[in-house]
Formats: C-alpha cells, structure tokens, sequence
C-alpha cells in the first residue's frame, strides 16, 4: 500500500478534526485538549506510554467502541503517543486510517513523518528503545504551532536539536538563529521559525521517500549525531534526547577535519548559549559501555555520517578507539576554559 501523508498547517484544527464517529482519540493530556465524547483514550505522554500494556488497552478500547475497518485513529500529542497510536493503527484490523496531531516540536519535526511506530521493552532490568514496531505512514498530519505555546523549556531545547539537524543536512544555512533563540525563551513561534519547521518537514518527506522501509541506507543521514548523542543520553537523566543530538553532531563533526558539520553545529551551540553537558567529560569505559550498546554497531564499528561540504556526506566507519580519541580533541577545543 503507497499513498501520500497529506500535511496540513493550521492555526486552528477543524472541528470536522474532532467530531468522528467511527474513530477513537488517543490524547496527551499536556496537549491540553479535552473532548466531550465518549470516544477518548487519555493518558500522559512521555517514553513510559511505549508499552505493551498501553498498547493493548488502545487496541482494546477500539473493540469496546466497535471500530471497523473503515475507522480511524486520531493521534494528538508528542511523539511517544504518536509512536504508541502509530503501531495501535497498524495492528488494528490489520490497519486503520491514520490521523496524527504533533504537540512537541522535536514530533513535528521528527516524528510524525516517516511511518516509524514502535513501542519500548526491557531486558535485564536494560530498557531496549523502539523494540518492536512497524512502518506505517500516517494518512493525514496536522501541525498547530499553538500547541507549543506551553512546552517546557526542556522539551523547546529538544525539539531545536533535531530541527537544526534536519535543516543542516539540507545545507539550509541560514537557520533563524534570532527566531531560534526566541522560542527558547518565551515559547514564540514568529514566521521564521514557522518556515524552518514546514522546510525540515519537507527535508524528511524527502529523505523517506527515497527510502520508505529503511532499507537501502538511504535515512543514515537522519542519524547525524546519534551516536555520540545516545551515549550522552545514556550516561544522563537530565539531558533531552536533542539537545544530546546537537552534542553529538559537534563531537562527530570533529571526525572529519575542517567539516561544515563543525561550523553550524558550534555557532548554533554559541548562539544559543548552551552549556557543555558534564556527560562529555564521563570517563572512556563508561563511553564504551554505550557505545557497545549502541543497535546500529556492527562487529566494532558504527557508521557515522559527517557533513563535509555542502552537498557531500562522509560514512565514517568509527570505531571506539577513534571515537574517544574525537571525544579528547573536542575537550580540549570546546571545554579546556
Ligand atoms: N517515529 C519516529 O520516526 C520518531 C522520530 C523521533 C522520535 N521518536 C520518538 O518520539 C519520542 C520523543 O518525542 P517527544 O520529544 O515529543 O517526547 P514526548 O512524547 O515524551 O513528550 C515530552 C513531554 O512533553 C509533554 N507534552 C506533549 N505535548 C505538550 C505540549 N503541547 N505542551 C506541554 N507539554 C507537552 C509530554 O506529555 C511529555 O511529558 C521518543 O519516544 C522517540 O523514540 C519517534
Ligand atoms: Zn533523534
């Protein structure tokens, strides 16, 4: 089955939105939406909804309200609930109609387009994130700038990490810094800004387009920055998953010399006056404890794509040892003051 995500912007959602019958509504309760119906599913959004047991009481509720084939599943929250409603939708009769509302930048941006749903497990006491999962693209996206209005300072930060890395692999230079560093600190999202969003939208439907299954390779780019960024993720409890990412895009820059990846990543992490996590000074073992970890590793490398110039990505296959020899360069250029 191939049809297109239609992606809509709106500031204000149609009522039509939410007044389906045969349909359930899968709700974040940050999102601040409330419904009178009877045909709501609330929970609290965040990594711990990507369960099993969640998993099961969606699909349940669908049955209890009789939702056949030609129903639907309306997603309105961050991209744990979105991840969570995705994988709900596929497994539903086999597969529902989609509808997906991002309320988190780092959703509108990252996760609603691209068909990956998934939910988490644990082995060994070790959560294992995105376990279980399928592809499945959503039928429609609606994006509301409004829903970021009251995001939390950390999930704005986070949000910033992967829209930077989005507009960066495309070369877009200019990224609105002024904007940028405005919605940090107030929450505002001017036209800017709204640009960039709708830009890096654009950039992943691309990116996904050439390779809908994940299978030719072709979405590594996506990764800029992931390897280092799910160790500093790994080592931290407070760190949001991407401003770990703009971590890692400056550390792995460092892997090819005089990269563009280093100029845009360590003007951006300046301009916006982000301080240097304490998880980039941890020590080597502890580094390669996550890097071992790391599902992408194959034997002792992992392929780490670098932004050379404009238009040209190295594959870098790193292994630890010249891992942790880019995280000594960077110490000593970013964090000897
Ligand atoms: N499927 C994909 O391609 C893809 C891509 C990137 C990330 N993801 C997944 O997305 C998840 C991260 O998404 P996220 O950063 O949106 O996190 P999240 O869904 O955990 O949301 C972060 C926090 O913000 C709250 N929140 C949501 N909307 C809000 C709003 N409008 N105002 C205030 N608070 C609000 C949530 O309740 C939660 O507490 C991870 O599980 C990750 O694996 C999936
Ligand atoms: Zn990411």
């Amino acid at each position: 089955m191939f049809f297109k995500t239609k992606v809509f912007y709106s500031s204000r959602l149609p009522t039509r939105l939410f007044q389906k019958k045969n349909a359930l509504y899968l709700i974040d309760t940050k999102s601040n939406i409330r419904l009178k119906q009877k045909n709501v599913f609330y929970l609290a959004g965040g990594e711990g909804v990507k369960k099993f047991s969640f998993l099961e009481n969606v699909l349940k509720k669908m049955l209890e309200l009789n939702i056949d084939r030609k129903g639907e599943l309306v997603v309105i929250g961050g991209g744990s609930v979105l991840d969570l409603g995705g994988l709900a939708a596929s497994l539903y009769l086999r597969g529902i109609r989609l509808t997906l509302v991002p309320t988190t930048l780092l959703s509108m941006v990252d996760a609603t387009y691209g068909g990956k749903t998934a939910i988490d497990t644990s082995i060994h006491g070790l959560l294992v994130k995105n376990s279980f999962g399928t592809f499945y693209q959503a039928h429609e996206i609606w994006i509301n700038f409004n829903f970021l209005k009251t995001l939390p300072k950390k999930e704005r930060v986070s949000g910033v990490g992967e829209l930077l890395k989005t507009l960066w692999i495309d070369n877009q230079k200019n990224a609105p810094m002024k904007s940028i560093l405005a919605f940090l600190n107030i929450g505002s999202v001017d036209r800017k800004l709204a640009k960039a969003i709708c830009a890096s939208l654009k950039i992943k439907e691309r990116i996904v387009a050439e390779d809908l299954y994940d299978k030719k390779n072709k979405r590594i780019i996506l990764n800029l920055g992931h390897t280092v960024g799910h160790i500093l993720e790994g080592l931290s409890k407070r760190l949001s998953h991407g401003e770990a990412v703009l971590w890692g895009i400056a550390v792995e820059s460092l892997l090819v010399p005089k990269s563009i990846q280093s100029k845009h990543s360590f003007q951006a992490i300046q301009a916006l006056g982000l301080k240097a996590p304490k998880e980039l000074k941890r020590s080597d073992k502890e580094w390669m404890r996550l890097f071992y970890a790391d599902k992408k590793r194959v034997k002792s490398e992992v392929l780490i794509p670098v932004l050379k110039a404009e238009k040209q990505i190295i594959i870098k296959k790193t292994n630890i040892k010249q891992l942790l020899k880019t995280k000594t360069l960077f110490l000593k250029l970013f964090c000897s003051h």
